[in-house]
């Protein structure tokens, strides 16, 4: 049985999403209460939720973290709390991410010694494979923003003393010059604010020869199949707004040059759903967008309401289909 973290719904695409609507309509780090059915007036058309870092998996504490040391919190027009950290790690057991991780942690082909950084390392997945491979004479560090995916990550990494999981802003590396084998980070940059000066970052840690890992997602390539196209182009471009870089591939190989890295290759590892199952990425994502595009004005509430009834209604008859383009980048430090 897929593992459902503790207070996300189990109904069949259930739009019970109200505590997480509830994060995307706050306009401060002074989050509502979560709970209460649908999305309340006071939520309706906040167009600009207060910019705060991170994808899936930004806490209160990190918000109030970033607000209180008077830094620009950064990046992009999501606010993530313990809720949405909850989900994250749901996605990230899901079938789909997990043939992923085996792909990328192939492509990474980690030696055993090798110290390495994971940017934005969430609940702590990729640090787990990284731990096994490198084993006890190498060494993970990996960092995040958000205090309950640290503590998330750490639980996950007990067994490996090697696995350091520490809070942290990818901005803002705690790391000497040229310490890392590799460096990688997944579905994290897109949510950066100052690309550069994350790149910049990146390339400072590394060794020259050293290795960079990227998978970030071209939310463009999105195709959710809807009777009702109009309303799923009015869905997905609402969501388009969630990221601070859309399409981040696409402009990877020139910021990685400017950078000082070299692209070595792209390639997809695309996603597709032809049924909504727990184990689906879409059936995760599909808890997450209604909320946060109603909360943008791009649909109302009882749009979003028939979206999702049609959604499950697509997956009885069997004509359910989802598909993404994610794009696993590499790169490596050229002196
Ligand atoms: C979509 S989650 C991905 C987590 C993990 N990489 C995975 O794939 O399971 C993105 C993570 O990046 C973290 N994050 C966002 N901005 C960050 C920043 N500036 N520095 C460090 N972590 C950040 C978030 O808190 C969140 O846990």
């Amino acid at each position: 049985m897929f593992p459902l973290p503790s207070r996300v719904s189990s109904d069949p695409l259930g739009l019970r999403t109200a505590s997480i609507v509830s994060t995307f309509c706050t306009r401060s780090n002074k989050l509502r209460p979560a709970g209460g059915e649908g999305i309340s007036d006071a939520c309706r058309g906040v167009g600009n939720p207060i910019a705060m870092i991170g994808p899936l998996g930004f806490n209160r504490i990190t918000a109030t973290w970033a607000e209180e040391s008077g830094r620009e919190a950064a990046m992009s027009n999501i606010v993530f709390d313990e809720e949405m950290g909850r989900i994250q790690r749901a996605i990230a057991e899901s079938h789909d991410l997990v043939v992923r991780r085996n792909t990328f942690m192939e492509t990474l082909n980690l030696r055993t010694g090798e110290k390495v950084l994971e940017l934005g390392c969430g609940g702590g997945f990729y640090a787990f494979e990284a731990g096994q491979f490198v084993g006890p004479t190498g060494h993970v560090s990996a960092i995040d923003i958000s205090a309950n995916q640290i503590a998330a990550a750490r639980e996950r990494c007990a067994r490996f003393a090697w696995v350091e999981c520490q809070i942290g802003n990818l901005l803002d590396l705690p790391y000497r010059d040229g310490e890392f084998d590799a460096v990688y980070s997944v579905q994290v940059l897109e949510y950066a604010g100052d690309l550069r000066k994350a790149f910049r970052e990146i390339r400072r840690v590394l060794r020259d020869g050293g290795r960079f890992l990227n998978i970030s997602t071209n939310w463009s390539s999105c195709v959710w199949y809807s009777e009702n196209k109009a309303r799923m182009r009015r869905v997905l471009d609402g969501w388009s707004a969630h990221e601070t870089h859309r399409d981040l591939p696409a402009i990877l190989a020139g910021e990685l040059r400017k950078a000082g890295l070299q692209l070595l290759h792209q390639r997809a590892i695309p996603i597709v759903n032809t049924s909504i199952g727990e184990n689906s990425f879409s059936y995760w994502i599909a808890k997450l967008i209604p909320g946060y595009v109603v909360g943008q004005g791009a649909v109302n509430k009882e749009e979003a309401d028939a979206l999702v009834a049609e959604f499950a209604e697509l997956d009885q008859r069997g004509e359910y289909f989802f598909s993404l383009t994610p794009i696993l980048t590499e790169a490596i430090r050229i002196a």
